[in-house]
Parts: C-alpha cells; structure tokens; sequence
C-alpha cells in the first residue's frame, strides 16, 4: 500500500512531464524553461488543448475566440458582489464563481474549458476590486490575457515587462503532472462529470496550504525575518516548533524545483528594473539559510526550495496583495485542469483506487427497538441515552 499514492501512477498523460531526480518539468514535449520565459500564454493554452504550438492564423483565431469569451455572466457577477459583501477569502469566491460558469451553457467539454480559462482572471480581477469596495472594470478584447487580468486588477495597463513577469509566471505553473489539483479534476471528470464540476473540484484542492496555498506563507516568513541576519534565529525556532517552512520541499522533486530557477529569473528581472530590490534580497538570504537548516534538520530527506517561493516573491514585485498569490495560480492552472480533463475524457478509464481498512471488523448493532428520535418546533433535538 502507498499511503498518498506516492509513486503511483494511474492515468498516461501527453500533457506534462516531472521528472524529479533530474529536476526538469516538460510541458508538451517543450523544458518549462523554454516555453515559460518566451512563449504567450494564448499558445500554451494552444498547444495543451490541441497537442502543438499554432500556427500564425490558428494563434490569432484562438487568441480572438478566447478574448471573446472573456465577459462573466450577470450571475457570476451578481454572486461575486454578494461574496465581496460577506468578505469571502478570494479563493472561496474563485470556487463559486467557477461553479456558476455552468449557468447557461450547455456542458460541452471544449466550450466549457476554453470558458474557464477565459474567465479566470476576470472573476478574480472583478472580485477583488468589489471586495475593495471598487467597481469592476470593463472587459478589453484588444489585451493579451496575461495583460488582460492585470488590467482587471487595477484597471491600469502594465508595462510589457510586468505583463512578461506575469506570463511567465503563468506558463510556469499551467501544468505540473498529476498534482492535486489536477488529480482532482481528473478524478471528477472520469465519473463522465462535467468539465465546470472539475475545474470547480481542482480549485479546491489547490487552495490548500500543502498545494497552492503556500506562497502567501512564504512571503510572510521572509517579511516576518525582515533582516538576513535574523533568519537563522527565526527559521531556528519554527523548525524547533516543529513548523513546515512554506515553499520548501516537494513531493517529486529530490533536487531544486525547476519551475523556482524559472521564477527566481523572472524575479530578478522583475526587481532590477522595475521594483524596490531589498526584499529580493532578503529573500534569497532566506532561502540559503533556509536550505542550510533544512539539511540540519531532517538530513535523511533533500528538501530544495519549491515554486511557491519564489512565486512569492514575484507576485509581491507585481504588486500583488498575498491574497491573491493562490488564485493567481488558479489562473495559470485552470489551463492544466482544462486539458487534463479532456484528455480524460478522450482516453481515461474511472479513477477508482482502493483503501486499506483499518477499523474494526466483527461488531454487532444491538439498538434495535429503540424509540425513534423525534424533533418537536422549537425544541432542541433530544437523544435518548
Ligand atoms: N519544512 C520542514 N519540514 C518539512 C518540510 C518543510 N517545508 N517539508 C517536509 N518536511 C518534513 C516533514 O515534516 C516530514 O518530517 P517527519 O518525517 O519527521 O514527519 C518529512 O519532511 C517528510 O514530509 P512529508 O509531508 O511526508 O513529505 P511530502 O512529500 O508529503 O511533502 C510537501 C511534500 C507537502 C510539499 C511538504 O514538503 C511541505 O509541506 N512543504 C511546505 C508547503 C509547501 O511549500 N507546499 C507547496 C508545494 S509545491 C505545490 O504544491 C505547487
């Protein structure tokens, strides 16, 4: 038995491949490393819907297919202010708006996907600026999508390097073999569900402080440090606690996480041109002191530093707010479930692993005869016994 199915492998995939002795991450036969800093997000999505990168005409007609369906239904909206007002965390609000994309439409898989991978960042740009008390700003049809949700965001247009930190960050994390997340969606949509239910399944699972949810942590650990030379103290003690240090570790990397070299590069373009540089530096003080401990403490174990880190990292140099860090993934991840579940339908069997049990075996139920339990208006529900 693999408890957390470590190692098992359970559907083929053309999508994506990790290979975590050697450290690289393939995206459709393309090194992360590659595509991530070059490529736009459009041919991504392109190349992990239909197999290979576009040619010029099929890039522009799916670029104009997916601008158009940028717009979110009134509902959406509608349930969006009602969320802002209940101050719902964003990744929540990411989850239902996602759930209610299948109001009017009709759950055709294709649609579906190229729907939510559209509409991903205007439901997280439109949340955010509610949930500030702003109004949403209009759709533009005539942005790239990873300018596009910027835009959103702030309703300014980014420079073309904020907008290449972004789609960098983006393709990084479109797809990472059968992570949780994914695992999740594929999951869902081997039932025969629906390509919405998946996508809305995946953003639960991403939200996660072990998946997604990290990169907020890791930035408050370096804020938290403030200074490199109280690294050592701080992360000393959360490790004596017996705390996890976020953005550290993986489940199938043994070595350095490709995809944090590809982020650490973007950073650092990021921050020498554009951005207040001083927490980029801190942050890889951290990290090498972070790595040190790390070796100390569990020496049986490689733990390398992951992609949440340096996410962080330059998610904060675009000015993001940590609240948004985990959807801004599922932005860049919505690509990866999408494909992955119509690869699953095309080519997959129900996922239906098996449990150990290890509860009891041989009780017998004696409470026959027992009155019923009965619930009077008004009164609290009475148990005998
Ligand atoms: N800091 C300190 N100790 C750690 C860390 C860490 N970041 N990661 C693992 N360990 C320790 C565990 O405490 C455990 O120790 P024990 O055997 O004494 O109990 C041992 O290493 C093995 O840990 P597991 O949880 O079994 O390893 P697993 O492969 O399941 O963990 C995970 C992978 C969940 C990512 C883990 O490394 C972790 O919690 N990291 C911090 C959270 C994080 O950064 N998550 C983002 C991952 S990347 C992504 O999902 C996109």
């Amino acid at each position: 038995m693999r408890e957390g199915l470590d190692d098992v492998v359970a559907v083929s995939t053309r999508l994506s491949h990790v290979d975590g002795e050697a450290g690289e991450l393939t995206i459709a036969g393309y090194p992360v490393d590659d595509l991530a800093p070059h490529a736009s997000v459009e041919e991504v999505a392109y190349l992990l819907l239909y197999g290979n990168l576009p040619e010029e005409s099929e890039r522009v007609r799916f670029s104009v297919d997916l601008a158009e369906r940028r717009g979110i239904p009134t509902a959406v909206l509608d349930l969006l202010r009602a969320a802002a007002h209940d101050n719902a965390p964003p990744m929540d609000a990411l989850r239902m708006a996602a759930a209610a994309l299948a109001l009017g439409r009709n759950g055709e898989p294709p649609d579906d996907a190229l729907t939510a991978i559209a509409s991903f960042p205007t439901i997280v740009g439109t949340y955010w600026r509610l949930r500030n008390g702003d109004e949403p700003v209009p759709v533009r049809y005539d942005l790239g999508h990873a300018a596009h949700y910027l835009h959103q965001l702030s309703g300014a247009l980014p420079s073309a390097e904020r907008t290449r930190a972004l789609e960098t960050y983006l393709i990084t994390v479109c797809d990472h073999g059968l992570n949780a997340s994914t695992f999740a969606a594929r999951v869902i949509i081997s039932t025969r569900s629906d390509v919405i239910s998946a996508i809305t399944g995946a953003v639960g699972a991403l939200k996660g402080p072990l998946h997604g949810g990290a990169p907020g942590p890791a930035l408050d650990m370096v804020l938290e440090i403030g200074a490199s030379e109280r690294a050592e103290s701080v992360i000393r003690a959360k490790l004596d606690r017996g705390e996890r240090l976020m953005g550290f570790g993986h489940r199938v990397y043994r070595v350095r996480d490709p995809r944090a070299d590809v982020l650490a590069q973007a950073a650092e373009r990021l921050y020498a041109n554009d951005v207040d540089r001083s927490i980029y530096d801190l942050a890889r003080s951290v990290e090498a002191t972070a790595l040190r401990l790390l070796r100390e403490h569990k020496p049986d174990r490689r733990l390398d530093t992951n992609v949440e880190f340096y996410t962080a990292l330059l998610l904060h140099g675009l000015g993001l707010p940590t609240e948004l860090f985990t959807p801004t993934f599922a932005v860049g991840r919505v690509l990866g479930w999408s494909a992955h579940c119509l690869e699953q339908l095309r080519e997959g069997r129900l996922i239906r692993p098996q449990s150990a049990y290890v509860g009891p075996t041989g009780l017998q139920y004696r409470n026959w005869g027992q009155p019923p339990i009965t619930v009077a208006t008004g009164a609290l529900l009475e148990h005998p016994g």
